[in-house]
């Protein structure tokens, strides 16, 4: 096969000291890939007005597979403020580069594998029946749509004139009719058949493929009838094509509360953006949290690996890097499978079980310390160590 082309945009803070750990890593187990740098974050807006510039979208549209560190963003004061003084006035507005990058290339199905290693420090615990002690083993993929929904970006605040009245021709606005508009604040949440029926067919041939008995679908439809309830009929419309995998459904709001209480019954999840990302928060925080969730945007074109942290700033200047580089690592795993590579991330992922089980080497995180420069004196493992441990397993 020849070799492969990945684009690499480590973008801002602890992004930088994780992504290049990564490719020690694919390295080490002989992936064969060049490696090309692409530019995005923070500084790129600050310099340039554009946190996400074009020649990086070339990029992705010329290699298709992109690994993704993490970016900074700040509130809207702050972006003004830090813009370069050249730039200013001059129209800019600063937006989120990697929800501009799920959106340009319709990234449409997102992927978040929130699984136990056993040994663990930081996975969840329960009490069983008198004074036992559970450990639940969580096997769960979240299914996230990725464009559409809450996130959307179709909102406003004072909404003009067409839409408030178009919006007054609805019965249940009369209940915000006393509301002056400019009082008004309105984000809306659409839902396409299109993107619904391929996040509900991703999660059941997920499902198919590795063997996974059931797919949730975890929304609201008693509630809000339409988005949800379009969810709801797709996951039952397209179950019928899978005969042997069970469609569940849950609302999000008992699902956050089963969370903790049968965590090891869910296999695969499925639901909208903002429920999505959610619920894979919340079990991400039951197999060790961010150190450990990792995640696929996955389009018909482009595919982008990432870890779901963000860039940490207060991290990112350490002599000696402390993050735990596992979910960036385990989102290079992600690649591997998109690839075909499943071979290599079987490799990885059973390192990284193995360097968990034992337990002699623990990032902070993993040793529930308070992040400091002094962790490492205090024994924790730094980022570096952590991933020759798991490169050393690889041999
Ligand atoms: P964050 O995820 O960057 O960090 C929160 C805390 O989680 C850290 O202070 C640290 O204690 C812990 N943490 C994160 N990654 C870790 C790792 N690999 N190992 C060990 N501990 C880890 O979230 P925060 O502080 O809310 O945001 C910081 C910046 O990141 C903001 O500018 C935010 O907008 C951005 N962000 C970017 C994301 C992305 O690029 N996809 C996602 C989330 C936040
Ligand atoms: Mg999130």
């Amino acid at each position: 096969m020849s070799k492969r082309t990945i684009v690499s945009m480590p973008g801002d803070g602890i992004g930088q000291t994780v992504l290049p750990e990564a490719i020690r890593v694919l390295d080490a187990v002989g992936f064969e890939a060049d490696y090309v740098h692409a530019d995005i974050g923070w500084e790129f807006w600050c310099t340039q007005g554009n946190p996400l510039p074009q020649r990086t979208l070339d990029l992705l549209a010329e290699h298709k597979t992109g690994l993704f560190g993490a970016i900074t963003s700040k509130p809207k004061s702050d972006a003004d403020a830090e813009l370069a003084p050249e730039l200013r006035d001059k129209g800019y507005v600063y937006y989120s580069p990697i929800v501009a990058m799920r959106q340009h290339f319709n990234l449409d199905i997102c992927a978040r594998p929130c699984q136990t290693f056993s040994g663990n420090p930081l996975n969840f615990i329960r009490k069983g029946v008198g004074d036992t002690v559970e450990e639940p083993k969580v096997d769960v993929v979240v299914y996230r749509q990725n464009t559409e929904g809450l996130y959307g970006g179709v909102e406003w605040t004072n909404p003009p004139d067409q839409v408030y009245e178009a919006l007054m021709t609805h019965p249940k606005m009369k209940n915000f009719a006393d509301s002056p508009r400019e009082e008004l604040a309105v984000s809306t949440r659409i839902f396409t058949k299109k993107a619904t029926e391929r996040i509900v067919r991703a999660g059941f041939e997920y499902a198919k493929k590795f063997g996974y008995k059931s797919v949730t679908v975890c929304e609201k439809p008693n509630v809000i009838r339409e988005t949800s309830g379009m969810m709801l009929a797709m996951g039952k419309e397209i179950a019928k094509e899978y005969p042997g995998i069970s469609l569940w459904d849950t609302n999000i709001d008992a699902q956050m509360m089963w969370l903790t209480k049968n965590p090891e019954d869910y296999g695969i999840i499925v639901a909208g953006n903002m429920f999505g990302d959610i619920i894979s928060d919340g079990f991400a925080g039951l197999v060790g949290g961010l150190g450990f969730a990792c995640s696929a945007n996955i389009g018909a074109e482009v595919a982008v690996f990432e870890p779901t942290h963000g860039s940490a700033p207060k991290y990112a200047d350490y002599k000696t890097p402390i993050v735990n580089p596992i979910a960036m690592i385990l989102s290079a795993c992600m690649m591997l499978d998109h690839l075909g590579e499943t071979d290599k991330a079987t490799q990885i992922r059973s390192a990284i079980a193995e360097v968990v089980e034992e337990g002699k080497v623990r990032c902070y995180d993993m040793m529930k310390l308070r992040g400091s420069p002094d962790v490492v004196e205090q024994g924790a493992a730094s980022t570096m160590q952590m991933t020759d441990a798991i490169i050393e397993r690889l041999k």
